[in-house]
């Protein structure tokens, strides 16, 4: 109750405006190319990311795509290098999977390539609670956990080569966690589980985690920095019941943009000079946003880090 009280507090009239504001705002193109520089980006199989790989190809970059689906990265993989002429390579990881999500960081931190940007884009919606055979909940562990995992592995490998963005896909769904995290209770046994409220969790431990990543990095030339979308037309949610899935198609999908948007943002974000510097900032699309209160506590930060090392069997 104390740390309701705590966050309410913290909310502002004037962080609504800025909102509404931004989520008018002019999405910021970068027009410059990326040739020979790598991109290693998640979930690019479908939606954002697999535009956010087209684009940056577009552009001259090559690309590792981490997936979990063996024959849409052969393919996507396929299409990409026919159609722009740039190496792309996959690497299948389930991140329903600690050990699957640990075994690609070790070989990318193991090989001599160097990352020049690391986008973490794979997430999932669920209207129901599930555990992972890792026995975490689903969506933590899928939209949080194997992007700290990633990070945590190669933090240093990063640091050394120098110059990298780091972009993490959040969402604007990071303020369903009013209440912020509930470390204690990860699975949901003393707080009624909803879609809404795991997606917002997972989402805010990703921003709370950036803020420990971003001090981990400071005086290097390393960034990191998340963002929302925007609301775009992709498969996310569609491994939900026929309720859920119906409300989607007939209203979630009618307002939503194509996430050819998103890929814009995500190129800017990655590429352009005006970001050079930025680090540890939430963007909705290319407008930099305060996020949700819960997002930006510290103390809480410290706690999800070291219990992140311990559940990503990192120590
Ligand atoms: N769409 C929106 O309006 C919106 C708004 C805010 C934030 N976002 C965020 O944007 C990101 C991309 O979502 P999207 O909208 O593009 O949805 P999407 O089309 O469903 O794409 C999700 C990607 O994540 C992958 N993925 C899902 N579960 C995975 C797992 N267990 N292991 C590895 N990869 C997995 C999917 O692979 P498969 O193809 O194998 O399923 C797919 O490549 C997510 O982080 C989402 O939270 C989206």
């Amino acid at each position: 109750m104390i740390r309701v009280n705590k966050y309410w507090k913290e909310y502002k009239l004037s962080q609504m405006w800025a909102m509404r504001r931004n989520k008018k705002a002019e999405i910021k193109e970068c027009d410059e190319d990326f040739k020979e520089k790598l991109v290693v980006i998640t979930g690019a199989t479908s939606g954002i990311g697999y535009y956010t790989a087209r684009k940056y190809a577009l552009h001259g970059a090559n690309l590792i795509l981490i997936n979990r689906n063996e024959e849409k990265s052969f393919t996507i993989c396929e299409e990409i290098r026919q159609d722009f002429g740039i190496e792309c390579e996959y690497k299948i990881a389930d991140f329903t999977r600690i050990s699957d999500v640990q075994k690609v960081g070790y070989e990318l931190l193991d090989s001599d390539i160097k990352i020049d940007i690391l986008i973490h884009n794979a997430g999932v919606y669920s209207t129901k609670k599930i555990f992972t055979e890792d026995n975490i909940e689903l969506v933590f562990q899928v939209d949080y956990l194997g992007s700290f995992i990633l990070n945590y592995i190669l933090k240093d490998k990063l640091k050394t080569q120098g110059n990298t963005r780091i972009i993490l896909v959040n969402s604007e769904g990071h303020r369903f966690a009013i209440l912020g995290l509930s470390l204690d209770d990860l699975d949901w046994e003393d707080h009624h589980y909803s879609g809404l409220r795991s997606y917002g969790k997972a989402k805010t431990a990703q921003l709370l985690s950036m803020i420990s990543f971003d001090d981990y990095f400071k005086d290097s030339e390393v960034s990191i920095n998340a963002m929302h979308p925007g609301s775009v037309k992709t498969n996310m949610g569609e491994n939900n019941g026929k309720i859920y899935r119906f409300f989607k198609h007939h209203f979630v999908d009618r307002a939503a943009k194509s996430p050819e948007i998103s890929a814009q943002a995500l190129y800017y974000l990655g590429v352009s000079n005006e970001i050079n510097g930025v680090s540890g900032k939430f963007f909705r699309l290319t407008s930099e946003e305060e996020p949700a209160p819960p997002a930006l506590d510290r103390e809480v930060a410290d706690e999800l880090w070291s219990l992140s090392i311990k559940l990503g069997g990192l120590e």
